[in-house]
């Protein structure tokens, strides 16, 4: 399958009845605007955690057929994962894990028993407490944080703001592709050019960019990189790549006889959630199904379908995305945290704050239209605190995905047009 600019499709042609069908959820009376805490699931990623688990749930490594089916599950889930993210099996490995928060500290922990005393770690202050307080927590260590400061208009890290904190100290640059709050997209590959120039590596949030675009790790020439698959339609997982250069060396949190090029296994505790990769593989298939395959069409999803579907999710993110925007724009009582276009180089997580309703009454006053968004810091404290935001009361979050509908935007304009008289 393979789209080109003329069959892209365009707001017009987009069938979000088709996409809908595949997710029974979107069949309630709930308008699911809260996407960026967590998406819904295709009806054949939650089949596929069913059939797994009343077909072959058994532990994985042993002879016998059953148990060689689920080994193979898992491992090809962890395959499928690398090429979402589009690994080279050759040069890197996925490790999943219960979320992208587990994945980042068990991260940190390896680089604290490893890095010299003194080393500097840079940290995006715009990040989501997840790739921040586990580095944060190094300086116990003797490590060295120096603090990549938010942009006070509301955008993201500068690259002009890295440039004056970085240096041949530092080890790590910790920052997100997009923050949860601001929804802008960054250079990754500008930002993982200069820490490579000094000699550190990155480690790349995507958890608020992976459910809108396709992730590249090739292109960026990334070290490290983590999404949360329960937020890109699939089960509640999270999944860190990293490069064989960046694992090699690092020791792992697992038990001390697992041979230390035992990858992903030495980072995985405990083993991964088996009908979690289950449903991780099934995502395959809706993946296809978004570029025009039969839901029940099993062909392997291969990284050309990866890069169609997320073109499909695009064109639908940006038709629902414009007049949101530009009904917020319209209102002068608003102040959106994040920049105030609807173009590319932003997703469709969108915060603002009223300028005299406190943005927890504001969710609460939508709650009773069914349409479901959320106030709050969304763990992006740091950011909050950075920009005078009140953490308590935090950011009105609207955050859209490629199922949501113009007509859900309409019906959202029209509850915000009730909800914002003070
Ligand atoms: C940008 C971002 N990074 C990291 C996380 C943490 O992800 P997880 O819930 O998988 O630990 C979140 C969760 O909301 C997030 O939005």
């Amino acid at each position: 399958m393979s789209l080109n600019s003329d069959t892209k499709p365009h707001a017009a042609s987009i069938d979000w009845e088709r996409i809908r069908s595949a997710f029974p959820a979107l069949t309630g009376d709930t308008v699911f605007m809260e996407n960026a805490g967590g998406s819904q699931v295709p009806a054949i990623v939650a089949d596929a955690i069913r059939d797994y688990m009343l077909g072959s749930y058994v532990q994985l490594g042993a002879g016998y057929a059953l148990s060689q089916k689920a080994t193979d599950v898992v491992a090809r889930a962890h395959a499928f994962a690398n090429v979402l993210m589009n690994g080279d099996a050759s040069k890197s490995e996925v490790v999943l894990g219960p979320s992208s928060t587990v994945l980042v500290r068990t991260l940190a922990e390896a680089y604290g028993r490893t890095l010299p005393p003194g080393s500097e770690i840079v940290i995006a202050e715009n990040g989501h407490e997840s790739n921040i307080g586990p580095w944060v927590d190094l300086e116990a260590r003797g490590m060295q944080v120096r603090w990549w400061r938010a942009d006070p208009e509301y955008k993201a890290c500068t690259i002009e703001g890295l440039r004056q904190v970085i240096s041949g100290k530092t080890s790590i640059v910790a920052f997100p592709h997009v923050s949860n709050l601001l929804g802008e997209v960054v250079d990754v590959p500008a930002i993982t050019q200069i820490a490579h120039e000094a000699g550190a590596r990155v480690v790349v949030d995507g958890v608020a960019f992976a459910p809108h675009r396709a992730i590249d790790v090739a292109a960026w020439n990334v070290d490290w990189y983590f999404y949360s698959a329960y937020k890109v339609y699939g089960p509640h997982m999270g999944a860190l790549y990293g490069t064989h250069d960046a694992f090699a060396g690092l020791p792992g949190p697992n038990h001390f006889f697992i041979e230390n090029d035992d990858i992903p296994y030495k980072f995985e505790p405990g083993g991964v959630s088996h009908e979690g990769c289950a449903g991780l593989l099934a995502l395959g298939q809706y993946l296809r199904f978004l570029c025009g395959a039969s839901l029940e069409d099993e062909t392997p999803c291969t990284r050309g379908d990866i890069e169609e579907a997320f073109e499909v999710m695009t064109a639908c993110e940006t038709a629902a995305q414009e007049p949101l925007m530009e009904y917020l724009l319209g209102r002068d009582d608003l102040t959106i945290i994040g920049p105030e276009h609807a173009n590319p180089s932003r997703v469709p997580t969108i915060s603002f704050r009223h300028r005299t309703i406190a943005s927890q009454e504001v969710a609460s006053r939508l709650d009773p239209t069914g349409i479901a968004i959320r106030a709050g810091h969304m763990y992006a404290y740091r950011l909050c605190k950075a920009l005078s935001i009140p953490v308590k009361d935090g950011v009105v979050r609207i955050s859209l995905v490629h199922y949501n509908t113009p007509a859900e935007v309409a019906r959202l304009i029209a509850a915000l047009d009730k909800a914002l008289v003070d």
